[in-house]
Order: C-alpha cells, then structure tokens, then sequence
C-alpha cells in the first residue's frame, strides 16, 4: 500500500472537556491537517487551525501543535518560526506497518509491539526512554493474560491474604531457569540495539527491572554500546510476603532466607554523548538530568509508597507504578525539559500519564489491545490527579520489622 507521505496513520484527538459528544472519531483531525496542508503548501498553526476549526469545530491550538510537533520530521517539516509544511513525496514501503496513534495532551499512545514500531522510527529521534519491561517474557503473552484475567492457573500468583486486603497478582519470577534467563539476555540485547538507534546521543534510558534481574538488563543492554550509568533506587516495600524459610518459619524464626526487599533497582543506561557533556546538551538537549532545583542535584535513591488504591482503580494493570514515582523520573530524564520521553512497554500508560504532568512529550507503545485501551482512559485520569508526596508505612505481616524499616526509610536511613 502506497502513500504520498510517510505517515503513522490514524489520529484521534480527545479534547479536554468533559463532554463524550466532543470526542472525535479517529482519524478525523488529522485528516483535516493533512488535507488543508496538502492545499496550502505552508501555513502558520493558526491558519492550520482555522482550518480544522472551519472543518470540525473548535480544536485546541495546543492540540494542533503538539501533533504537528511530534510528527516532525517524519510527516511534517518545520519552514520557519511556528510554520509547517507536508514532508515532501515520501512514498511508504509497501510492507511498512501503519500504527494507530492517540493523542492525549502531549502524549501519543500507540498500540503497536514495540520491537515492530522501534524499527520504523527515524533514527535519532528520541530523547529519553522510562520503561518496565515484562520480565518472565511470557507473564504476558495472551495465554498468560487469559489465565490472568480467568484467576487461573499460570506464572501469575495471587499472594495471599493476611490481614484481609486483596492482593494484587505477582509474576512468579523464581519460575526463570537458565534457558528463561539466557531469552531475558537475547530479549534486552535486542531492545538495547532497537533503543540505540532511535535515541539521541545522550539519551538517558531507565528501566525497571528487580534485585535479581538487573545485572541481566544492565550488561546485555550495555553489549549494545549503551552506556551503564548505575541504579535509580525506588525505595519502596516490593516483593510481598517469604522471607522465611518456608514450612519451617517456626523453627527458624530468627532467619530471613533473602533480605526483605526495600528497594527496586531501575537500570540507568545513556547513548554515549557527541563531544563533550555541554556540547550534546547543546546540540541534542540530553546528556544530564534535569535538577530538581537548581541548588539541588538529581540524586539516584526516590522515595516511593507502593502504587496507591486510587491509581489501581484508575489503571487496573497489574505492573502500575505510582504517579509520585514516575512524575520524579520522567522530569528528571530530559535535563532542559525538551524532547520526547518514549515509553515502549507503557501498559496502562502511566509514563505518559507522569510525562503530561510535568509538561513533556511522550510515546507509549503497547501491544496488549486491554491495556492499551486502558491507557486511554487512564492517561488524562492519571496526569490530573493530585498526587501525595508523604511515605507511608507499609502494611507488612508478622512482627512490626516493616513498619521499623518503613519508619528507617523515611528517615531516609537507608
Ligand atoms: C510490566 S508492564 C508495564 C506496566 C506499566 N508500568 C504501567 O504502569 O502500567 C509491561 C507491558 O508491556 C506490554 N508488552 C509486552 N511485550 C510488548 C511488546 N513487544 N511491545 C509492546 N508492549 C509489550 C505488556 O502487555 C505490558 O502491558
């Protein structure tokens, strides 16, 4: 199928208001660009609002610019200060997947598997990557997800119940043998050579991973000439429950079979910089974190509660993570404030949601039709709500060691 531009195809745009009625079907603003842009050969923001608005009714003028923006250089080019124009004549591969993209505010999700999306995209063209990759590799895949979603059976487990509360379900990551760890390495080569080629020099690149895992993702990715920069420590209650030596905690009650885990370790990898640190500050605005005053430095330990109930029920996904979290680091990662945060793995879309909030642009990719749909609903949701920075106790079974560690941690001991 062939094209006149090189376009990610359908767009929808919802518009910030509270009425359904002014949710516009797919398609229907971008459409509206491109057939003005294709008449008019140039044209300011304005007079490409004008007319959307002569077409369709009133658009935001933010919304207009953050698409053009955000498809620049792939379909639009920028001519002059504020003024765009169709890219010229691109014509698409015939094999060339096209990708269904949704804007929220200046976030664009797109549901896509990542690995197909990243090949297509420009090189050079991303400024920053947050993400929380799946780590079992097949917790989800759409057998596990139905069994999931049946309660049945499978690498998810559902912890139980102690004091009454409903757990979430966990993968079950003890399940990884040799063979699953040596995929995990080809996995996260394969996703760093993908990242290196869209991400800009400097790019910082920060995923999730877990205390037993993380040497995988850092040296795999690293063979893919990414840059090893450390660990930004989440400091938060994670895995639940098992410390103790199983059916024979009583026996062996002074005895934690692994450390109480207090902490997840999100891998912090960067494209190597062009020049010197100022030079690629200038040149491509990465290559540091931004402070979080000017008198303070971007430090690598964040304080962090376990998602909160209220976000779970915005974006029931089973890997949520919280919103005072995400909104740290996705600030953080772009030192001016400028670029694109990419989030391949975006699930229920809580990056874009932390990236709306601090004003960044930002792409999410997600291949699971359910999750994807939720982060459409979850994203403007998520990116509004008012979000507590207090560290609360964690509840914790069996002796009051959590609510110690929990005090310690917000002492900032640790
Ligand atoms: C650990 S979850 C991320 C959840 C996210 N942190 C949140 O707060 O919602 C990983 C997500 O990646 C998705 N996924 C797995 N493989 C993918 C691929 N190849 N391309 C795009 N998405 C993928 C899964 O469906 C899942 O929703």
């Amino acid at each position: 199928m062939a094209s006149d531009f090189d376009v990610q195809t359908s767009f929808a745009l919802f518009l910030p208001v509270g009425d359904d009625s002014m949710v516009r079907p797919p398609g229907t603003v971008r459409d509206a660009i491109l057939a003005y842009l294709a008449e008019a050969e140039e044209a300011s923001v304005a007079a490409i609002r004008a007319a959307v608005i002569n077409e369709l009714g009133d658009v935001p003028a933010s919304s207009i610019r953050s698409y053009l923006n955000l498809n620049v250089p792939e379909q639009f080019e920028r001519t002059g200060r504020g003024l765009y124009r169709l890219k010229k004549k691109l014509k698409v591969e015939p094999n060339k997947l096209e990708f269904l993209l949704v804007v929220e505010g200046k976030a664009q999700m797109v549901p896509a598997d990542c690995f197909d999306w990243l090949a297509q995209r420009e090189p050079c063209s991303i400024h920053a990557v947050v993400t929380d990759p799946p780590y079992g590799l097949v917790e989800y895949t759409e057998k596990e997800q139905s069994k999931l979603r049946s309660g049945r059976g499978g690498i998810w487990r559902i912890p139980p119940s102690f004091d009454g509360h409903k757990r979430a379900p966990l993968p079950r990551f003890t399940v990884l043998d040799d063979r699953d760890r040596k995929e995990l390495y080809e996995f996260f080569r394969r996703f760093g050579d993908a990242l290196l080629r869209v991400a800009v020099p400097g790019a910082n690149i920060v995923v999730a991973s877990n205390p037993l895992l993380a040497h995988i993702v850092a040296s795999s990715m690293a063979e893919s000439s990414l840059e090893i920069r450390g660990y930004i420590s989440r400091l938060t209650m994670t895995m639940r429950g098992g410390d103790r030596p199983k059916n024979a905690h009583r026996e062996f009650d002074g005895v934690s079979v692994m450390p109480r885990s207090m902490w997840e370790p999100w891998v912090l990898l960067r494209k190597p910089l062009e020049g010197r640190a100022q030079d690629n500050l200038r040149k491509w605005k990465t290559g540091g974190f931004r402070r979080p005053s000017a008198d303070q430095p971007f430090g690598d330990v964040i304080r962090s509660n376990p998602t909160p109930r209220t976000e779970r029920q915005i974006a029931p996904h089973p890997s949520l993570k919280p919103q005072q979290f995400l909104r740290c680091l996705v600030r953080a990662v772009l030192p001016l404030g400028e670029g694109i945060v990419l989030d391949p793995f975006a699930g229920s879309g809580s990056t874009l949601a932390a990236a709306n909030a601090v004003g960044y642009h930002s792409i999410g990719l997600e291949k699971d039709p359910t999750y994807y749909q939720m982060a459409l609903r979850a994203i403007p949701a998520l990116a509004t709500l008012a979000v507590n920075q207090a560290i609360s106790a964690p509840r914790h079974r069996g002796g009051n060691s959590g609510a110690k560690a929990a005090k310690r941690l917000k002492a900032g001991a640790y």
